[in-house]
């Protein structure tokens, strides 16, 4: 999953675009994003040349497919396992047009096509309006099991098939205009801590135990194993506040999840007006990404 340039993305408050690029320019190998951002419209989408695709990237989809397929079982929660399913992307790169009509008749959402990440206001500006970026290229052979950028593999099977859950749906765009008020109200940090704890590596209660609702987990190979049984991290209730304190891990296993009841507590509990909370916060300092404060309970795995 991504690393550096997802958390500068994501915490930049600053919505000037050579920022974004400059930011990104500064990732720790020296190289600059990989799409191509020539052809962009000034909300950064473009075509998905889906003709482009050479079998070979089919084949490779293919193979990150079969991998993950055969892991969600038991695994996933409900709503991504049926929703992948009637999607019917196993065979190769998915038409984004084709699946953008399905989602749109299930949740209002829409596809849009990115080279790549978006500065902050581009992609809140999106959410905030029901619609998903996701990225054109798939990642070379040599990063199957590890990927800096997110790509179209993570992009689409992880994040695609939650958006087919209304509450869900409807959270996200919330989170999309939550965000770009945030920007204002320097709390851009504490939202992508939120954001990462949650849409990218968030576990879910369910009547047969916990299960993984987050992108980032569910398109990662080994992850989606550890998450769930690994005594090596900790899994804790939900709480807004505390998420919103918590450091992430961008390059290893997340130390600590946060495991939400149903949809409905994510939406429910991140409804509220977050100004005074940001307020409060900020004069904290945050927690490292493997504290357990005193009184807090580690959610045993049965
Ligand atoms: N309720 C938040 C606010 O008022 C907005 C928000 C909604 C943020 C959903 C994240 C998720 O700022
Ligand atoms: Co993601």
């Amino acid at each position: 999953m991504n690393a550096k340039v997802m958390e500068a993305s994501l915490n930049t408050t600053d919505s000037n675009t050579d920022d974004f690029f400059a930011a990104v320019a500064e990732k720790s190998d020296g190289t600059v994003l990989r799409g191509d951002y020539s052809k962009i419209d000034d909300q950064y989408v473009v075509r998905q040349d889906w003709d482009a695709y050479t079998p070979e990237q089919h084949a490779l989809w293919r193979r990150l497919y079969q991998r993950q397929a055969k892991l969600i079982p038991g695994r996933a929660c409900d709503v991504f396992i049926e929703s992948l399913e009637a999607l019917n992307i196993g065979d190769g790169i998915p038409r984004f047009e084709e699946s953008s009509a399905m989602l749109f008749k299930a949740t209002g959402w829409t596809l849009v096509a990115v080279p790549g990440l978006v500065p902050d206001h581009i992609f809140f500006g999106h959410l905030a309006n029901r619609r998903f970026p996701v990225t054109v290229w798939l990642r070379d052979p040599e990063e199957f099991d590890y990927i800096v950028e997110p790509d179209v593999f993570h992009d689409f099977f992880g994040h695609v098939p939650l958006l087919f859950n209304p509450i869900f749906a409807d959270h996200l765009q919330d989170y999309g205009k939550g965000a770009l008020k945030a920007m204002k109200l320097d709390g851009l940090g504490m939202l992508a801590r939120l954001y990462w704890y949650t849409v990218e590596f968030g576990l879910i209660q369910s009547p047969e135990g916990l299960r993984v609702y987050g992108a980032g987990i569910l398109s990662s190979g080994g992850e989606i194993e550890h998450c769930l049984t690994s005594p090596a991290s900790l899994r804790l209730p939900f709480d807004v506040e505390r998420v919103m304190r918590t450091l992430y891990k961008i390059d290893s296993y997340q130390e600590t999840y946060f495991v939400i009841n149903d949809f409905q507590q994510l939406f429910d509990d991140t409804a509220p007006d977050f100004t005074p909370i940001y307020a409060r916060l900020k004069a904290l300092e945050p927690l490292p990404a493997n504290t357990l404060l005193p009184g807090e309970t580690n959610l045993s795995l049965k």
